[in-house]
């Protein structure tokens, strides 16, 4: 069988370094989230995050994002903290994100004009990234103008500007149809193959988890561990075709055998203590 595709271990642009998360700890109210939650992450990595809804993925990387403030705990960025290092984020909702009052490409150009580089430069980065992109939407235009796909493309665009070390994308496809979820997972592919940033994903979709990861992290329910890591060793890029693989089918079971083992260990133990 012929194999044209690229694993992750022959990568030799890896980058080296960690992302160091110890003694995680933060309750919202009286209630744990995550307790002394401990995790390694490598950096030039893609990591999917999967577990059972309301189980704290959006909290983990709002935590180490520092987009929200942690209890307890420290995360470093291969021995930086998160301010010394460049991150991004592509949030969920879309039509919240960008600024309605901006042009796509102003959109785009924003972080830029925020690190306080000079308009030329600015523009020489912004020309750069729509090369690398060949992107056929019509970036003069507001967003109310554009499809929701193309709004979370410009999103994508302005997450990707400031070439962040590392990449965090909350469930960024959920709300775009299937075509287009596919189209998005393709381009986002081809930025991780291509710039090898830290994609850290959280994902509701078992099969975008499964096909956009070198390893997927599977959550418990509150207080929030880690039920297993399961590696995806596929050959990258992961077209639609390769969905419907042996491989790719038995790592997605694999998965759903942790996810309901999880579920159901859960549903035990509520019904024993008395709780729902
Ligand atoms: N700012 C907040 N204040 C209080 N509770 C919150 C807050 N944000 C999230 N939660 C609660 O924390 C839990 C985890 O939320 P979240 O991380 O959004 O879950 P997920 O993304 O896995 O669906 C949920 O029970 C949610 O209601
Ligand atoms: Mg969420």
């Amino acid at each position: 069988m012929s194999d044209p595709g690229t694993r992750i271990s022959d990568q030799q642009s890896l980058r080296r370094g960690k992302i160091e998360i110890r003694g995680l700890t933060k309750q919202f109210g009286d209630s744990d989230v995550y307790r002394d939650f401990n995790l390694d992450l490598q950096e030039g990595e893609f990591v999917s995050i999967f577990g059972p809804n309301g189980c704290g993925k959006s909290t983990f990387i709002n935590l180490i994002s520092g987009i929200i403030p942690i209890d307890f705990g420290t995360v470093l960025y291969d021995g930086k903290t998160i301010a010394q290092t460049r991150l991004s984020y592509v949030f969920q909702n879309y039509r919240e994100a960008l600024f309605p009052w901006m042009r796509a490409i102003s959109n785009i150009q924003y972080p830029l004009k925020i690190l306080g580089l000079d308009k030329k430069t600015q523009s020489l980065r912004v020309e750069a990234l729509l090369a690398e992109f060949n992107i056929k939407i019509d970036l003069n235009r507001y967003p109310y103008e554009l499809s929701g796909g193309q709004q979370q493309m410009v999103s994508i665009l302005r997450a990707l500007i400031t070439d962040p070390e590392v990449l965090f994308l909350d469930e960024p496809f959920s709300a775009l149809d299937y075509e287009m979820t596919l189209f998005m997972r393709e381009r986002l592919q081809h930025v991780f193959l291509k710039r090898r940033n830290t994609m850290i994903l959280v994902s509701h979709d078992l099969e975008e988890a499964v096909q956009l990861a070198n390893r997927v992290l599977m959550l418990t329910r509150r207080p929030t561990r880690i039920a297993d890591t399961v590696p995806v060793d596929v050959p990258w890029p992961r077209d639609a075709k390769s969905l419907t693989s042996p491989e790719f089918v038995a790592i997605k079971s694999r998965c759903l055998e942790v996810f309901s083992r999880e579920v159901a260990r859960h549903d035990s133990a509520g019904a024993a203590s008395g709780s729902g």
